[in-house]
């Protein structure tokens, strides 16, 4: 059975991943409308992949007896200066991310709950997957800027993922 406290900062994750999802989702709308059709492809998948994060949290508070209970959420940012803005941004939420993975990790170390524990490891693992494929986006963008067809590659590229 999950701690009262766990099962709260469980939900509270369950949000933040739906939030996220939301927020790439803004983002596609963002390069959408920009006709970065690539851009907008890659932010769709992670929207996608978000989602599944959530989901993933959801069963595992019902496999330990607890109970979901969704949060409201926040409307995102919807327009960013450049792709390069909004690649930042995401980066930057992914650390945020990641940051909140290991205030859970540790919480499930105060708490004994060493199966929460276990299954929060493959989180912080694709933390770092997620953390570095934002980064190397954003180093991609900045190389690519001043090239002629730069962004054009660049779309076509991530409209492959
Ligand atoms: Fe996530
Ligand atoms: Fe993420």
């Amino acid at each position: 059975m999950l701690s009262e406290k766990l099962e709260k900062a469980l939900n509270e994750q369950i949000k933040k991943e739906i939030n996220s999802a939301y927020l790439y989702l803004s983002m596609a709308t963002y390069f959408d409308s920009e006709g970065l059709k690539g851009f907008a492809n890659w932010m769709k998948k992670q929207a996608n992949e978000e989602l599944g994060h959530a989901m993933k949290l959801y069963d595992y508070v019902y496999e330990r007896g607890g109970e979901v209970e969704l949060q409201a959420i926040e409307k995102p940012k919807c327009k960013w200066d450049s792709p390069l803005a909004a690649f930042e941004d995401a980066k930057n939420h992914e650390k945020f991310i990641t940051d909140s993975i290991h205030k859970l990790f540790e919480l499930a170390m105060e708490e004994k709950d060493y199966a929460t524990m276990s299954m929060l490891e493959w989180f912080i693992d694709e933390q770092v997957e997620e953390e570095a494929q934002t980064e190397e986006i954003v180093s991609k963008i900045k190389a690519l800027l001043s090239t002629p067809n730069g962004m054009y590659l660049l779309d076509k590229e991530l409209g492959q993922r």
